[in-house]
């Protein structure tokens, strides 16, 4: 596994840009909508107290986006708002995420759900995707670039939901193929971060043959992406993550872990997964565990993200020209892969 002692250097640089303009796009207002948005955008606490500087996530599709930016020679200022766009659109998604996957706890806090309500979480996310639309058409670039960067995320948010069927369409079902699998995690993950390179690429006026092979790139990387997540979902820490490492195998959820156990396992104990994720008892749940832990499905796992980054750094470094910008883009790709959170 790639070593990494922090975490790459374009995370200082960009996330203050970043973070700055997330007051701006909220709409005025003290209703209940205005608290959640603001809650679930780390502005606030649960109380609604202020937080100092908002507490999000690790803000990796906008930090892609203006890293890519920069590497191909534009101005990551001038598309701040796209970048933010996507941030906002990935909130949205993770908003409704949680209902779906009945997730308590999302960046060491409650998720909005857990405190509102499913009800009214959906409505939450509901406004965030019209603050995202509205943030990416809002940036200092031409109209014709504001209207191509639109169009790139509204596409990929639509991909990002057909995804989102799709992962639950295979919840409980541990013999699904790995090509299903990809086809899925390349959707509802991979769709943003592909967007998000080509947010970067289409704001410092690339040719449409480099926004396309950088799309190419992101969408593998977001693969990479997802099934590292699929792992610290297991075998992550919580304090780390934000986010419960029991509530997928809980869930049922058919992440890379499950496919590769199954695809490693005997006949016998492909018999006995299936019958252990037809069933949501929590008593049962050690047995899953037992049989991720006897195969070898953890390293697999790892090694599958590894290659899906290694396949996203050929496209990459095929368009890129050699620049600390796009040092600093392969430093965020063995970041995806090696990150612990
Ligand atoms: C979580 O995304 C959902 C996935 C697509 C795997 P992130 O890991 O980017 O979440 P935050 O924004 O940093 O919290
Ligand atoms: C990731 O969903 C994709 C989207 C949110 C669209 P997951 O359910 O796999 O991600 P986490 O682990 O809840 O963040
Ligand atoms: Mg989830
Ligand atoms: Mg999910």
């Amino acid at each position: 596994m790639e070593m990494f002692d922090s975490e790459p250097e374009a995370f200082a640089k960009y996330t203050p840009l970043i973070l700055e303009a997330i007051p701006y796009v909220i709409p005025k207002g003290n209703t209940v909508l205005e608290s959640m948005l603001k809650y679930h955008l780390g502005l606030i606490d649960e109380q609604g107290n202020p937080a100092e500087l908002p507490q999000l996530g690790k803000l990796m599709r906008p930090i892609l986006a203006l890293t890519v930016c920069e590497a191909l020679g534009g101005k990551p200022e001038d598309t701040v708002n796209a970048a933010l766009a996507l941030e906002l659109m990935h909130n949205f998604t993770l908003i409704h995420d949680d209902i779906q996957d009945e997730d308590e706890i999302r960046r060491g806090r409650a998720t909005v759900w857990k405190i509102w309500g499913k009800n009214m979480a959906i409505n939450a996310g509901d406004a965030l995707f019209t603050i995202a639309t509205k943030a990416s058409l809002s940036t200092q670039l031409s109209p014709g670039k504001r209207l191509r960067i639109a169009n790139v995320i509204l596409d990929a948010i639509y991909e990002v939901i057909r995804g989102q069927c799709m992962d639950l369409q295979i919840e409980g079902k541990p013999s699904t193929s790995e090509a299903s699998y990809i086809r899925m995690v390349k959707a509802k993950t991979g769709a943003l971060i592909g967007a998000s390179f080509q947010v970067g690429a289409i704001s410092s006026g690339a040719n449409i043959a480099t926004v396309n092979k950088l799309k190419n790139a992101g969408v593998l990387l977001g693969i990479a992406f997802q099934i590292k997540d699929d792992w610290l979902g297991v075998w992550g820490e919580s304090s780390k993550t934000g986010k419960s490492n029991t509530n997928d195998v809980q869930q049922r959820k058919v992440g890379y872990p499950v496919i590769a156990a199954y695809s490693l396992a005997d006949s016998a104990t492909r018999q006995k997964l299936s019958r252990l994720y037809n069933n949501k008892d929590p008593r049962l749940s050690t047995e899953i565990y037992k049989i991720l832990d006897s195969t070898d499905s953890s390293a697999k796992t790892l090694n599958a993200a590894r290659q899906y980054k290694q396949m996203s750094d050929k496209f990459l470094l095929s368009v890129l020209p050699e620049s600390p910008a796009s040092a600093s883009l392969v430093s965020l790709s063995n970041y995806v892969v090696a990150r612990d959170r």
